[in-house]
């Protein structure tokens, strides 16, 4: 099996190579990137790193861009859009690489990645920030931590802002802050005729609010935000956890979940929280932003949570800004300051684990701390996901619950298979973005799974996301957020991400990219969508 994987992939590599030897597009972006390096930024089919680079975070076979080209200067993009459409190719913008369908390295494009785009120039004031759109969330949050502040951002320090401010951006300070999108003052975009405008309050009103929320890789592309910075106040946090002793006395998973969904979403605007459904487990973790150990334990003793089984209850008070971006993955309790391990934020533009035998790209791998370690390599995986938006309007009916429990526990072990379900409820921070859930989400309902090179295994696993489907789809309706796009959404995708803002953002998409030069599977188009009358 392994070895007939393999034999395919090369034939396939091979034909992408042959197929789409791009010469004037090759020439046209050494042209672009003359002032420094513009051989060592530049990675065509043939390459021996083309595999690691045409590969984000997600390890996938579906999309063979004809080159990469890694911009370092603003002033590149705009030369590099003009190549691409030139030689007859889409120039698709790449921050972090993220994309759940990879979406950000389509077939037939220039990929234009901005991984090196990552400046951070924080104002006198230290109240805002002009930042390189490509930057790593943990990049950001190392640089912006060198004076004292932060951005209200998403939890994965590999996440790219780029794609992040796209998505709408949410994250464990939600229910009180709001969103990343929230705190953009004004973004650069160079426009679909090489151009570049300023989107603000005041410039291009139209498409700052389309590129807040209102998908990636459609408007234009951002080269820089302006960002609003924020600090954190000490904070509490909370991990309870019910391991598989407590699978054992019947219903503990649905009995959590179900509590979950009701208490979650209803505390304070300070506290965020998730429920984490496994297999044989089940966590909840939660952060109370400026809360103390004392208040938190209150509202956990008050929440019914404790009463099912027997968990593992950890409140710890006193988190700092860092743990609040550690949370979840090396500690759920607050550690001192001085023994926090911030390495983990401490990315390198070219972040990832080799994958397979392949050589990888590099170039200018510089951290933003000389003085902390550098963060390890993240690992890429085949990710398979949905997303869900459960609606205040419409909650969860109990049978529907505990069906998805079951199918959580009847998932085959090698799935990994969990549910990732955040409260939502947010307060009203919203500074009036494209992303459409905002007033009516109640709580998030993530699904992820690992997929697998064996094809009879990976269409397993696709079948229990489509069994998954099958059964939420009916009950929650078509909401899902635009930073999980899934290519199996059995209802009409711009409705699932973009909601009631389809019409006004297809407006907008027409008005700067009447030519469609920004596209992927997903996108806004120019015209009014089938299925949509506008
Ligand atoms: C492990 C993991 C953890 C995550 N955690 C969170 C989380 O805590 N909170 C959250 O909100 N989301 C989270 N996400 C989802 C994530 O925010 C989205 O997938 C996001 O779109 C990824 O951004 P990126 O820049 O890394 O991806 P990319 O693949 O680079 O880009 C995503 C899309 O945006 C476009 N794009 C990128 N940069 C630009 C730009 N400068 N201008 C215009 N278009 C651009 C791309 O063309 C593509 O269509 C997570 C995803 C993963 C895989
Ligand atoms: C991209 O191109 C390759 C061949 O180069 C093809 O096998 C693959 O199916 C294409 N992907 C999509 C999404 O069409
Ligand atoms: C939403 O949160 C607020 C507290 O910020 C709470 O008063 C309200 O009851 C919550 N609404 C729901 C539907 O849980
Ligand atoms: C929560 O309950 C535990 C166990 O009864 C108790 O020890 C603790 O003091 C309570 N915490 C608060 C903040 O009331
Ligand atoms: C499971 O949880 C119980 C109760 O919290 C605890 O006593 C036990 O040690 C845990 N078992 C494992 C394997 O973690
Ligand atoms: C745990 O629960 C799952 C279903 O949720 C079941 O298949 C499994 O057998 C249970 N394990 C134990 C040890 O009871």
């Amino acid at each position: 099996m392994l070895r007939s994987t393999f034999i395919l992939y090369a034939l396939w590599a091979s034909v992408a190579t042959a197929a789409s030897v791009p010469k004037d597009l090759k020439a046209c972006v050494q042209k672009a990137f003359a002032a420094s390096d513009p051989d060592k930024r530049i990675v065509s089919p043939g390459d021996a790193t083309y595999t690691d680079a045409r590969m984000g975070e997600k390890i996938q076979f579906d999309e063979f861009p004809a080159l990469i080209a890694y911009a370092k200067e603003v002033s590149e993009v705009g030369p590099l859009v003009k190549c691409a459409l030139k030689a007859g190719y889409k120039p698709v913008a790449r921050a972090g690489g993220h994309h759940f369908l990879a979406y950000s390295a389509l077939n037939n494009s220039l990929v234009i990645d901005l991984a090196h785009v990552n400046h951070v120039q924080v104002s006198a004031d230290k109240k805002t920030a002009a930042v390189g759109s490509g930057i790593r969330l943990g990049g950001l949050y190392t640089a912006l931590g060198a004076y004292g502040a932060t951005f209200v951002g998403g939890i994965c320090p590999t996440v790219g802002l780029g794609g992040l401010i796209s998505a709408g951006g949410f994250g464990m300070q939600m229910r009180a802050l709001g969103m990343a999108a929230d705190y953009v003052a004004s973004a650069k975009v160079i426009l679909a005729d090489g151009t570049t405008v300023v989107a603000s309050p005041t410039s291009h009103p139209d498409l700052f609010w389309a590129i807040r929320g209102g998908g990636g890789g459609t408007y234009g592309i951002v080269v820089e935000y302006t960002l609003k910075l924020s600090t954190f106040p000490r904070s509490a946090m909370l991990y309870l956890s019910w391991n598989e002793t407590w699978n054992k006395t019947g219903n503990v998973r649905y009995d959590v979940a179900k509590r979950f969904l009701a208490w979650g979403p209803a505390q304070p605007k300070e506290f965020t929280s998730q429920v984490n459904v496994f297999k044989n487990s089940i966590q909840v973790v939660g952060w109370y932003l400026g809360g103390s150990a004392q208040q938190l334990g209150q509202i956990v003793n008050a929440s019914g949570l404790l009463e099912i089984g027997s968990p593992q209850v950890v409140v710890s008070g006193g988190c700092n800004t860092d743990n609040s971006r550690l949370f979840g993955y090396t500690t759920f309790e607050c550690l001192p300051d001085d023994q926090v391990d911030a390495s983990i934020m401490n990315v390198i533009p070219e972040p990832y684990s080799k994958y397979a035998d392949n050589a990888q790209f590099t170039y200018e791998e510089v951290p933003k701390s000389s003085t902390r370690d550098q963060a390890w390599p993240w690992q890429r995986t085949r990710r398979l996901s949905k997303s869900f938006f459960m609606q205040k309007s419409k909650p969860l009916t109990d049978d529907v619950l505990k069906a998805v429990v079951d199918r959580i526990g009847q998932a085959d072990d090698g799935a990994q298979a969990w549910g990732e379900w955040h409260a939502w409820n947010l307060s009203s921070t919203d500074t009036g973005s494209a992303f459409a859930w905002r007033h009516q989400a109640l709580a998030h309902l993530e699904f992820i799974a690992e997929g697998s090179e064996d094809a009879v295994v990976q269409e397993m696993r696709e079948q229990w996301f489509a069994d998954v489907e099958g059964l939420l789809r009916p009950a929650v309706g078509p909401a899902s957020y635009p930073g999980f796009m899934d290519a199996d959404i059995s209802v009409n995708p711009l409705t699932a991400y973009y909601g009631s803002n389809v019409c006004r953002l297809v407006g907008i998409k027409s008005k700067y990219d009447p030519g469609n030069v920004f596209t992927n599977p997903s996108a806004i188009p120019p015209k009014a969508p089938q299925g949509i009358s506008c």
